[in-house]
Parts: structure tokens; C-alpha cells; sequence
């Protein structure tokens, strides 16, 4: 929908405003050489339906992305995640690549339904699931690396959605609680960085409004924000569940990783424009920060949503409330937030009329616009902006009291469907982006680590395979999943040796060799490649279609 929401506008860029950091020192252009604070943690991410595979093996029940992907028309190609990439099966040469780029963390996810069939504590545990985690928890920490575990990346058990609506229906928090509660008791002693939620924003919205995503349910006007309601007060039940019962004796934190996504006004001399873009960003990452961190919906969506409603001859608002109670449950119950991010949009003001329904993109009143020199390899969506980067992080700053972050997610996908291993524009993307999050920590923002999106390449969701965000390469076509460094490998494994970018000098150097190293591997990735295709005869159809450039 991006591509339809998005008004293509050519742009004078001359953005001085003032700020609250010193923004003469952010000249777009300029580069910022310097290291991360001692101990700052580098990582890397997965998540279990986008990697894992075995869909059916070992007990696993189905979640709603097995049921999904099933379904004729809802994937590019009606690919599904039933093998993906096999890290079910890989848990030793996964953490070898994490070794390879010296990773001090490794983000993750757990399969609810891998651990709990129907997703029901009382129904059953499947102890192959549990020990599975198990396995690759003990293994990463033979190794040094520090698990960080989402517990809910997207994959809810489908007997859940079918029997009670899935995250429609207020009964979910009590079974996500039971779900992480167990978690806690088997996975605790050991893992110290819990994530409740992934992402609720594409949960609730591609989810439940616009059906692109699992459930594929289009409850337009309602369906996110009742779900987002319900995954808000499951996210607290769980930090209370871990405060009164596990951190006494587990001492760890647990965190929300929210996505969002940067807006800036278009013409920052129009003060319709400003407001737009406030509220963009308040209807994206301040819909579920602002209860977290300040007990409530954002001023704004509770203004907008709620006129909106009654134009509509509604006797409430279609934003759910919060009683006083549960404000200030819900106030504070965020040890560290996660932070996913990948791109900017300049906003303007934009009036929907009424004739064109009521939906979350109407309620909030804005377009989005793109800069078409900004430049964009590869998901549609996905512009390479970074300078939206350090302001995000300067707006969390600022509106949620300066909280402790992780970045959970930032990277770069690219179309191509041949073999690219030579993957510069990643090179460029990390390198642009981690320097504006250094920017960020100068400017005061309390970032402790950062983790690329992602280790290998995965299931893109709705776009199938089609987008490979991976710093490694994965053959899907071999059926043993065959992973190759990008060139990207080579250069991200140098920030992190130096922990940031000592000079000049010697990061244009890692970026030369970073380049000449992907060449060799390329040829051979390549060679390998025109065995495998005459092999799979009757795969040829689809080989063909992959492999255009
Ligand atoms: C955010 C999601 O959490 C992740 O699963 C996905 O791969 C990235 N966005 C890229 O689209």
C-alpha cells in the first residue's frame, strides 16, 4: 500500500529548523568519525517463522502464519516459511557465521506454538519445542553471545485465532501471559533480555485492517486498534508477571520492540505540515509508547479517532479507553525499548473525506511523501533516509524520559532475485545509518546496542522470498539452504572489531576489501549454482522466473 500512499514529490531539501540537538552540527552529508561507548552490543536477528522451517516437525502445532501461507494468493509466488531457511536444523553453522562476524548478541524469537501446540498451557508443552530453544540458547552462550528472545515475532497458534479471534478478543492476554510465563520458568536462568512483542504495530494493523498479514482479516476502522489494545495490556500483564515473580531470582529485563518509522515535515515553515507530521509519528510508534511509558493513547489519536467516530454517528470512539487502573498499571512497564527502524517519509497535512471510509490511513490525516532521490534497492517501502534515524532516536529521547534502547531492527533488503553478493548499497545503508546512531548517542539518546536486520536472508512475509534482507546469502533453491557472506559480512564484522569508525582512511579500506573479497565468492556462488539448475529439471519454470536481474 505504500506505493499508493506514497505522493511522489520532487523536493528543494533545506531543512535548518531549529531542534532540540545541535542540528547544524547534522549536516546530511556529513560523517562522523568515532567509536560506541565500552560495552555497547553488536548483534544480529532472526525470527522463528522467517527462518526456522520444520512447520510440522517434532509436535509443533500450526500458527496462523502456517495456515496463511497455506492459502492460495496471500504470497508472492504462494511461497511459505514451511522450510525456509532450516535453522531449525542449523543452530551449530548459524552461530558459526555469528562467530564469524563476532556478534555479541543474537535476536531471535520463540514459536509459541512449538512450545504449546494449540497455544493453551493445560492442553500441552511439547518438550522437543521447548528444548529445541533450549539447545540454541545453551549454544549461543557457549560461545559469548547473549540471547536477546522475542517471544511473540507474528506467529500466533492458529487454534487461538480460530477458536477465540485471535487478537481481537481480550482472552489472549491471559494465554500470551501463560506462554511467557513459561518461558520465564524454563528459559530464564539464562536468558536476561526479553522482548514481549514484536512489531505490534504490523500485528495490528496488517494483521487485523488491512489482511495483508496473518490473520489476513480486514476489520477496517476497528480491527487495529482493538487488537493493539489487547497486545498493550498483554505486554504489561507480562512485565508485571516477570516483576513480581522472576526478577528477583532471574535478574533480567523485559522490553517491547517497537517499530518505527520516521516523519518529517515537508515544508517545516507550515505549521499543518509539522502537526501531520507529529501525528504520524504519534499514530506509528507513540500508539503503543505512550501508554507504556506515559499510561495513555497519544493526545492526538484520541482527538482524531474519537472526531472522526462521531462524524461517523458513533456513540464512542473507535480507540478504545483505558480505565484509570489499568493507566497505571500499564505506565512503566518497559525495562529497555526496542526499537525496529528502516526508513523516513516526508509527511503533509492531507483531509479524507468521509465518501472514502473510515480507516486507521484516514484517521490520521496525512500523506506520505518520498524524496525520488532517496535512494531505494530494495523493498518498496524501504528508503535509504538516515538522517531520520538520529531524529527518531532524539523523539524517544525526548518524549519517553530518555528510556535505555536497543535497536532491534535496521538494515536494508534488496529485489534482485539472481545471486548479489557484491551488496554495496547494504554496505552504504549500515555504514550511514550506525554512524547517524552514533550521532544519536552524542547528542545524549541511551542506545546500548544495535542489531542488523537480518543474519541470513528469510521469509519476507507477504513478499515471500522476494526481499533478501540478510547479511548472508541463502541458496532457497538447494534444499540443504547453503548460506554465503555478502560483502556486507565482511564489512559490518570491521565496526564491530573497532567498535564504530576509527578514520577516514582505514573505513574506506574495509569497504574496498569488503568489495574484493564478495568478487571471488560471487564466481563461485555462481558456478555452484549452474550445477544445481541443471539438476532440478523440473524446477527449471521457477528457476527462471528467479532468476531474472
Ligand atoms: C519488521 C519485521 O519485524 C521483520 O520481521 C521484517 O523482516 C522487517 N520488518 C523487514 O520488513
Amino acid at each position: 500500500y505504500w506505493a499508493n500512499a506514497c505522493h511522489v514529490l520532487v523536493l528543494v531539501l533545506c531543512l535548518s529548523a531549529a531542534e532540540d540537538f545541535d542540528w547544524s552540527a547534522n549536516n546530511h552529508d556529513s560523517f562522523y568519525y568515532g567509536t560506541f561507548p565500552n560495552g555497547f552490543s553488536w548483534g544480529a536477528g532472526s525470527s522463528a517463522y522467517q527462518t526456522e522451517g520444520a512447520w510440522d516437525k517434532d509436535g509443533k502445532g500450526l500458527s496462523i502464519w502456517d495456515v496463511f501461507t497455506h492459502k492460495k494468493g496471500k504470497t508472492f509466488l504462494n511461497d511459505t516459511g514451511d522450510s525456509s531457511c532450516e535453522g531449525y536444523y542449523k543452530i551449530k553453522d548459524d552461530i558459526s557465521l555469528m562467530k564469524e562476524l563476532n556478534l555479541n548478541h543474537y535476536r531471535f524469537s520463540i514459536s509459541w506454538p512449538r512450545i504449546m501446540p494449540t497455544g493453551i498451557r493445560s492442553d500441552h508443552v511439547n518438550e522437543k519445542g521447548v528444548n529445541y530453544y533450549n539447545a540454541l540458547i545453551d549454544e549461543l552462550l557457549e560461545h559469548n553471545i547473549t540471547p536477546i528472545v522475542t517471544l511473540y515475532h507474528w506467529d500466533l497458534p492458529q487454534v487461538l485465532q480460530e477458536k477465540y479471534g485471535g487478537w481481537q478478543n481480550i482472552s489472549m492476554i491471559n494465554y500470551f501471559n501463560d506462554f511467557a510465563n513459561l518461558c520465564f520458568e524454563r528459559y530464564g536462568d539464562r536468558v536476561k533480555y526479553w522482548i514481549t512483542f514484536n512489531n505490534p504495530w504490523s500485528v495490528a494493523v496488517e494483521g487485523y485492517e488491512t489482511g495483508e498479514h496473518a490473520p489476513g482479516l480486514k476489520l477496517r476502522g476497528t480491527g487495529a486498534y482493538r487488537a493493539a489494545h489487547h497486545i498493550i495490556k498483554a505486554h504489561a500483564k507480562v512485565w508485571h508477571t516477570y516483576d513480581t515473580q522472576w526478577r528477583n531470582k532471574q535478574r533480567g529485563m523485559v522490553g517491547i520492540s517497537l517499530s518505527g518509522d520516521w516523519g518529517e515535515p515537508v515544508d517545516i515553515t507550515n505549521q499543518k505540515d509539522i502537526e501531520a507530521a507529529e501525528r504520524y509519528v504519534q499514530f506509528y510508534i507513540g500508539w503503543f509508547a505512550t501508554p507504556i511509558f506515559h499510561g495513555d493513547y497519544p493526545q492526538v489519536m484520541k482527538d482524531f479517532i474519537g472526531r472522526k467516530s462521531a462524524q461517523q454517528g458513533l456513540g464512542t470512539s473507535r480507540l478504545p479507553t483505558f480505565s484509570s487502573q489499568e493507566k497505571s498499571y500499564i505506565k512503566g512497564t518497559s525495562d529497555f525499548l526496542g526499537v525496529g527502524h528502516f526508513t523516513t517519509h516526508y509527511i503533509t497535512q492531507k483531509s479524507f473525506p468521509s465518501s472514502r471510509g473510515y480507516t486507521y490511513f484516514s484517521d490520521w490525516d496525512v500523506a506520505e511523501l518520498v524524496d525520488p532521490r532517496w535512494p531505494d534497492p530494495g523493498s518498496e517501502w524501504l528508503y535509504s533516509v538516515p538522517w531520520g534515524f538520529r531524529r527518531l532516536l532524539n523523539f524517544i529521547k525526548t518524549q519517553y524520559g530518555n528510556p535505555m534502547i536497543y535497536i532491534t531492527e535496521n538494515g536494508v533488503s534488496e529485489k534482485m532475485m539472481c545471486t548479489e553478493l557484491c551488496d554495496d548499497w547494504r554496505i552504504q545503508y549500515y555504514k550511514a545509518y550506525i554512524n547517524e546512531m552514533l550521532k544519536a548517542i552524542r547528542d545524549g539518546v541511551n542506545v546500548k546496542g544495535y542489531t542488523a536486520w537480518s543474519l541470513l536472508d528469510k521469509f519476507e512475509w507477504d513478499e515471500g522470498y522476494s526481499e533478501r534482507f540478510g547479511l548472508y546469502y541463502v541458496d532457497f533453491r538447494n534444499k540443504n539452504k547453503p548460506r554465503y557472506p555478502k560483502a556486507s559480512v565482511q564489512f559490518y564484522k570491521r565496526i564491530i572489531r573497532s567498535n564504530g569508525f576509527p578514520n577516514q582512511r582505514e573505513v574506506e579500506n574495509w569497504r574496498r576489501k569488503a568489495t574484493e573479497t564478495c568478487s571471488t565468492s560471487n564466481q563461485l556462488l555462481a558456478a555452484g549454482q549452474w550445477t544445481i539448475d541443471l539438476n532440478l529439471v523440473e524446477e527449471l519454470g521457477q528457476t527462471r522466473k528467479n532468476s531474472i536481474c
